[in-house]
């Protein structure tokens, strides 16, 4: 069968081969024992369902061997043996140009090169699930190929419940990802209910399709270190930037420092991933032995090097030795996996990374008490580079969290302050970019052509270039960084799967550059574009700590803007939708949305594009706005002055003296 065929048939009649178990891929670890033995049986009839009974008698012991084996069912049988890519929009088979590009983001998702652990159907983050088995996507992949524009896919934490009639202007898929009762979303219940097949993490990017490999991360950390010196009014050149974690994210920190142009010292106790990172050329240079590293660092510093470095070995260490050899560091974080502390996320000083992972199987509580113990030692030195100037920030890790738990000295003795140091949104991203409308726009060629990338990325170029002559000051900079970046995108060979960029933006830059890509579309210019985003943006995503721990108003304990926000992107042109519980910080934590759509050339497009990608933006910036942030208030008040339709709430502010 050609692959076409293969995606028209969709659950095949005739059960293909079992597959033995792929040891040469990274798998997913096995998850968590929780269902009852009623539960198990339940979990069996539900991934039974999409079979025809006569094969239920073979695939049930199967089935219930993964079940046992793995905490999951992947029904790993079911995997398609032709290679997983983005595949270029014309070898998908199908009625529906729209719905041939949402395959093509969906194959990119699965692609080996970019998913995590592509057999269990997961992208990122160790539990990111674009589907929760291979029945689901293979008849999701069929009903795209039968879709017309004038019906809508239902996905329910990856289960397709069908196509329903609708209209055009229509998104073509709806994507839910774990929507729970709230009553009903600690994460035992994410395991429980991930384990009956009834609900999925989607994470952000994983479940909505819109994942493009490490350079997203690279972008967003980038403009972090950057922001971060231009905070402390610094030239990054001849700075000091200390970190840690070379994983799955973290490890894009030494390579926007190299963009940014400092000094970079990042800590991993991992050599394996120490050496992928270096070996990728992520990380310059590694060393294993603190003396080497002092002298390595202090004549980086006094030649103006742009350089980064691995320590082999755990991040206290570099604190300690740093403040002992008075080594002045200007910017400094953490970036362990301290969400998950308890199980791999943090290595306590003192110990090789052997013991530890030993201990923490067979001793937990001893492993708990020297996690713990590591905190309070790293605060400690810590404090003492801030004492002297050092700019601390969290990144999003729940470092300053976990280092509070732990009895760490980072709280904060001021009024309406949790903590000491600030974090990396409610600092840098959420003030100079979010509250400004500024965040990770993207695009994917569909045509699949590195050519096609290349002047997507000059025409964008272009587009910004003369927005920034009439920008007022207060984005000058954000205008030039996102021009230096495009213009050093194709250098930089950041490209991982499909033809994929990302851009920081905001609302006048995203609609620019979109309707100048639909022009070229039309003109012949170039092949079709997917529009998208990260939901880690300024209206898409809800989370406390994080995406929104910059809203003062104390209402960022609650989701509506990302719900308003999805339905308002739904049908304003978006062509295919997604809402999230979890994405980042955890299950129960956030509420994150997300969309993509398609760009061809046609007038439709344009009027969609400009009608969505506005609301997509100012929704956010008016939320926060009305939160009082005053980069917000500015931005929303210049988006109303450019279009008259758009007429927002403006908050009162209130005389602080009343108070006193
Ligand atoms: N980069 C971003 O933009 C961003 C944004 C928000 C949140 N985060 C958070 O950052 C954290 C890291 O993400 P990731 O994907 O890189 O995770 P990861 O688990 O892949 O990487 C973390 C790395 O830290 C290393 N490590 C742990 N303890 C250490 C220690 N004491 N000293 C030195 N190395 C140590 C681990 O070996 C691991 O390789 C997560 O909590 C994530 O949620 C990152």
């Amino acid at each position: 069968m050609t692959f076409k065929e293969l995606i028209q048939q969709g659950i095949p009649s005739v059960l293909p081969e079992k597959k033995p178990y792929d040891q040469s891929i990274n798998h997913a670890p096995k998850r968590k024992e929780i269902l009852s033995k009623e539960e198990k049986e339940l979990a069996l009839r539900n991934a039974l369902r999409y079979f025809e009974p006569k094969h239920h008698a073979t695939l049930l012991p199967e089935f219930r061997e993964e079940l046992e084996k793995y905490g999951r069912i992947y029904m790993y049988r079911f995997r398609p043996d032709y290679k997983m890519y983005a595949r270029p929009i014309e070898e998908y088979p199908g009625k529906c140009e729209q719905a041939k590009a949402i395959m093509l983001m969906i194959q990119n998702n699965l692609d080996y090169a970019v998913a995590q652990h592509p057999h269990e159907l997961i992208t990122y983050g160790g539990n990111g699930a674009v589907f929760q088995n291979w029945a689901q996507y293979l008849l999701v992949m069929k009903y795209l190929s039968e879709m017309t524009d004038e019906q809508t896919l239902a996905v329910y934490s990856g289960h397709p419940m069908g196509l329903f009639p609708s209209h055009k202007d229509a998104p073509r898929v709806v994507v839910t990802n774990g929507m729970m009762i709230p009553n009903y979303s600690k994460p035992d219940d994410w395991e429980k209910f991930n384990a009956l097949g009834v609900t999925q993490y989607g994470q952000m990017t994983a479940g909505s399709y819109m994942y493009i490999g490490p350079q997203g991360i690279v972008h967003g950390t980038t403009i972090t270190v950057l922001n971060g010196f231009r905070k402390i009014k610094k030239e990054p050149k001849g700075g000091l930037f200390v970190t840690s974690g070379l994983g799955g994210m973290s490890g894009a920190q030494p390579k926007a420092g190299n963009i940014a142009g400092c000094v970079t010292v990042c800590a991993e106790v991992n050599k394996k991933a120490t050496e992928t990172r270096h070996s990728q050329g992520w990380v310059d240079e590694v060393i294993s032995d603190l003396d080497m590293l002092s002298k390595r660092v202090k004549e980086a510093l006094a030649n103006k090097e742009i350089v980064s470095i691995a320590y082999d070995g755990n991040v206290v260490e570099v604190w300690e030795k740093f403040a002992e050899e008075n080594i002045y560091i200007d910017l400094g974080s953490d970036q362990t996996s301290l969400h998950n502390p308890w199980a791999g996320g943090y290595y306590p000083v003192g110990l090789t990374y052997e013991e530890a992972n030993e201990m923490m199987a067979n001793n937990p509580e001893e492993f708990k008490k020297e996690v713990q113990k590591s905190l309070r030692r790293q605060v400690e030195a810590i404090n003492k580079h801030t004492a002297k100037g050092t700019y601390f920030f969290d990144y999003g890790n729940a470092f300053l969290l976990e280092a509070s738990r732990a009895g760490a000295d980072v709280l904060s003795t001021e009024k309406n302050k949790e903590f000491k140091y600030p974090s990396y949104v409610q600092d840098i991203m959420g003030p100079m970019c979010f509250d400004y409308g500024f965040g990770p726009f993207r695009w994917v060629c569909a045509s699949g052509k590195p050519e096609d990338l290349q002047k997507t990325d000059e025409i964008a170029c272009v587009v910004l270039e003369e927005l920034m002559k009439n920008s007022p000051k207060e984005i000058q900079q954000q205008m030039q960084d996102n021009i230096t970046w495009i213009k050093g995108a194709q250098e930089n060979k950041l490209v991982v799967g499909s033809q994929a960029r990302i851009l920081y933006a905001d609302s006048d830059g995203r609609v620019q550059i979109a309707s100048a890509f639909n022009k070229a579309i039309s003109e012949g210019k170039i092949g079709p574009v997917v529009l998208g985003r990260d939901h880690h943006d300024v209206s898409g995503t809800d989370s406390p700590y994080r995406e929104t721990s910059n809203i003062y108003d104390g209402s960022r304990f609650t989701a509506d803007m990302a719900i308003q926000n999805v339905i308002g992107d739904s049908f304003r042109g978006a062509t295919w939708v997604s809402i999230h519980n979890g994405g980042g910080v955890g299950w129960g934590e956030v509420i994150n949305g997300g969309f993509g759509m398609v760009l061809d050339g046609s007038t439709d497009a344009q009027r969609r594009l400009e009608n969505m990608l506005f609301w997509d933006v100012n929704n956010g910036i008016a939320r926060r706005s009305w939160a009082r942030n005053d980069e917000a208030v500015f931005a929303i008040k210049r988006a109303m002055q450019n279009n008259p339709q758009l007429k927002v709430t403006l908050p009162n502010f209130v005389d602080d003296k009343l108070f006193k």
